[in-house]
């Protein structure tokens, strides 16, 4: 029976311990990405994580420790474990956002650290509108063992306080 082009090209160019290492190579890339898939999908969550959001270009590093850059809105909640639904202490929260003058700057950046229980708390002016983006304020959550977070709040315009939890997923 004559042999089909396309395997007999196959068959033609690759020698037979040459297809044997390919198959294996391919077998292991198989196993590796259904581990992967697998611890995902092991991993139990009791709380919903927090939805990222981008960065965006104005966040830098070091933010004074504070928990207020201004008065106007309050902000507070719990930084939490998806994976247990328990508080995380020791949380590290850095926010920044514009100032009343619609611009970035460095008065308007802080960062603050969980309580015992989780809480945190962050007082601002209301945020403004920026290039057509409604008033938001930027977080970026990180603590030991978890996943860094990165979010925006978004208030409301009449509002005068907000409350978020920070729900924060464990490093595989
Ligand atoms: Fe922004």
């Amino acid at each position: 029976m004559p042999i089909p082009v396309k395997n007999a090209i196959v068959a033609a160019i690759a020698p037979r311990g040459v297809r044997r290492m390919a198959c294996t190579l391919m077998m292991l890339c198989f196993l590796a990405v259904s581990a992967d898939s697998s611890r995902a999908e092991s991993m139990e969550v009791q709380c919903r994580p927090t939805a990222p959001d981008s960065l965006g270009p104005f966040y830098k590093p070091g933010a004074p420790e504070r928990e207020s850059v201004g008065s106007g809105y309050l902000l507070t909640g719990v930084v939490l474990s998806a994976q247990t639904c328990l508080p995380i202490p020791g949380a590290r929260v850095e926010f920044w956002m514009n100032g009343p003058n619609g611009e970035y700057d460095d008065a308007f950046r802080a960062t603050v650290f969980s309580k015992q229980d989780g809480a945190y708390r962050f007082e601002s002016h209301h945020p403004k509108d920026y290039f057509g983006r409604p008033p938001h304020i930027h977080i970026r959550v990180s603590a030991d063992g978890f996943n860094t977070l990165v979010t925006q709040h978004y208030p409301s315009v009449q509002t005068s306080q907000g409350d978020l939890d920070l729900v924060v997923l464990p490093q595989p």
